[in-house]
Parts: C-alpha cells; structure tokens; sequence
C-alpha cells in the first residue's frame, strides 16, 4: 500500500492570463485530496470499479505516466469538486505522489509538479498554466512569472511558453471563501476565454498580467488594502473575459461590504469566490445569507506528501 497527499489551492490573481504567459499568485489552502494504491490483480480500478477515463481524466494519465498496473486507487478529498480551488491538480500531484511510492520511487515536488503540469495540458486542450500543479505541489504561496527571479522553485516550456514558478512569502492574510453552488469546468473556461481573445485581442489578458505585477509587489510590501483594490479589478477584468456569472458577481458584491476586496478565484464560469477581509466572520455570515457556504481559508506550507 502507498499514500499520498496533496493541497488545492485558491488564486489571489492572474487566472486565465497566466495560461497566455502573464504572472500569476496563488496559496496553497489546507484542504487536501488523499490518494490510497492498493496492489490488486485485474488492471487499474478505483474504489473497485474499473477507472473510466471520462469520470477520472487525471488519474488515467498519472496511471499512463508512472506504468502502474494492477492497482486499486482509493481516493479521500476534502475538496469540492469544480468549486475553483484546485481539486484537480491536487488529485494529479496526490495520485503521481502515491502511485510513484507505490513504484518504489522517491516522491520529490518538482517532478510531480512537471508530471501533474503536463496531465493539466493534456485535460484542458493544450491550454494550462502550471499554477494550481505547482502551487499544490509545491504548498505556501507560489508566483508564476515569464522571466526568473529570487525564490524559483522550476521553470516549465510549452508550446513556446515560460513559465518560472517562484516561492513567494505571504503575509498574514485573512482570505474567505465562498462557494457558489455553480460547477464551474476549467476547460470549458479556458475554451471560452480563448474564443473571446481570438474575438477581442489580448488587451484584457495584459492588464489581468498588470494587476498581478502590482499584487506581487502589494503583497511584499504587506499592503492589503491595495491587494484588495486589485482584487476587484482583477475581477472586472475577469467578468470581461467572460468567466464571471450573476451568482458570482452578486457575491462578490455582498462580500466587498466587509473587505478589502474580492474576486472570482480560478476559473470561473461558478465555482467561488475569495475576498480578502479583517472581518472574516462578517463576510462569512453575508454569504451564508445568500445561501452561500462560506469559510475562513487556512493556508498551509505542506505540499504533496507521501507516507513513509
Ligand atoms: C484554474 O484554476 C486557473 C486557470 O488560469 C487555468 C490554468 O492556469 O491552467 C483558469
């Protein structure tokens, strides 16, 4: 038997335009995908029924990529599912962290981070970003920028693009997050995204890149209430690509009565919302009044894990 664990994550800024080189920052959030292999004869099965590519994309391509075979996956997720914060990637880097142990390999982050990367690239049409891969392999705060700088982690090239993955510190920041009810799919996103940028140009997607450059330097420079008011920007602009819907924006509306800021997390189109407060309970409560499940965001340094 091999276990492996794995964080999602929430984007404070730069979805979608970090799939066309922009920066990106993201926190590693402590609620973790678990993923048990169990060796048994007749193939690859999850829970005991054979893995069905179309439910489980991800974990077909983490079997193909580690040549496991005749494996029971087991899968525990305190994550919901198309909610926004990662539930995918942590799946990735959970399952490659458990089905590498279960090889007899060492699990290192930096491979998992590559492996779950090139795994999101295949599910999402070519159009991914290693952001929610890294950041949940990686765990803590994580930059995504076009050229290196102090605190990289790895860089990733695909189809002509750069991505250097960077640790960044992040303060103590009071993040809630509210889950829309809608189900939001990343492809289907980034797919719409690609259609309004092939209409519209890149405009938008550079200025999301901007609002991400100044974030990264609000952050360092502990800087809340301007994080806040680039929040709210970053979520105008995202509503312009057309991620954004009225269930989004009426919470992000309610939650901003209380914050700093808010926005969108991920990739829209449902899924939830984060809003960076002093007033978290306030804010949880205004969502739940929306019949909005709500909760203060704990973000951890732990990455994927595999056990001893
Ligand atoms: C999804 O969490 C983040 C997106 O930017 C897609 C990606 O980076 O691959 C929408």
């Amino acid at each position: 038997m091999a276990e492996a664990s794995a964080p999602g994550k929430a984007i404070l800024l730069g979805e979608h335009a970090v799939v066309y080189g922009e920066p990106a920052i993201a926190v590693a959030l402590d609620l973790r995908t678990y993923v048990t292999t169990v060796p048994r004869p007749g193939g690859i099965t999850v829970h005991g029924e054979p893995l069905q590519d179309k439910l489980f994309p991800h974990l077909r391509k983490a079997v193909e990529m580690t040549g496991a075979r005749d494996v029971e996956l087991r899968i525990e997720s305190e994550l919901p599912s198309s909610a926004g914060l990662g539930s995918s990637a942590a799946l990735s880097c959970a399952a490659l962290g458990a089905l590498l142990r279960s090889r007899g390999h060492d699990v290192r982050a930096s491979e998992v981070a590559r492996l779950a990367f090139d795994i999101e690239l295949a599910t999402q049409e070519g159009r991914a970003s290693p952001t929610d891969t890294t950041t949940s392999a990686a765990g803590g705060g994580v930059l995504v920028d076009s050229a290196p700088g102090p605190g990289l982690l790895w860089s990733f090239e695909r189809n002509g693009k750069r991505w250097h993955l960077h640790r960044v510190p992040v303060p103590e920041l009071t993040l809630v997050v509210g889950m829309s009810g809608q189900r939001g799919r990343t492809s289907e996103q980034v797919a719409r995204v690609a259609q309004v940028v092939q209409r519209d140009g890149l405009g938008t997607v550079r200025e999301l890149g901007d609002i991400a450059r100044a974030g990264a330097k609000a952050l360092a420079a502990k800087d809340q209430e301007e994080l806040g008011r680039l929040m709210d920007r970053a979520h105008a602009g995202l509503r312009t690509l057309g991620v954004s819907t009225p269930r989004l924006d009426e919470l992000v509306q309610a939650a901003r009565a209380h914050s700093y800021g808010a926005k969108l997390t991920g990739a829209g189109g449902g899924g939830s919302i984060i809003a960076l407060t002093r007033e978290p309970e306030r804010v949880v409560h205004v969502l739940e009044s929306k019949q909005c499940p709500a909760l203060v965001a704990k973000l951890t340094p732990r990455g994927v894990e595999a056990a001893p």
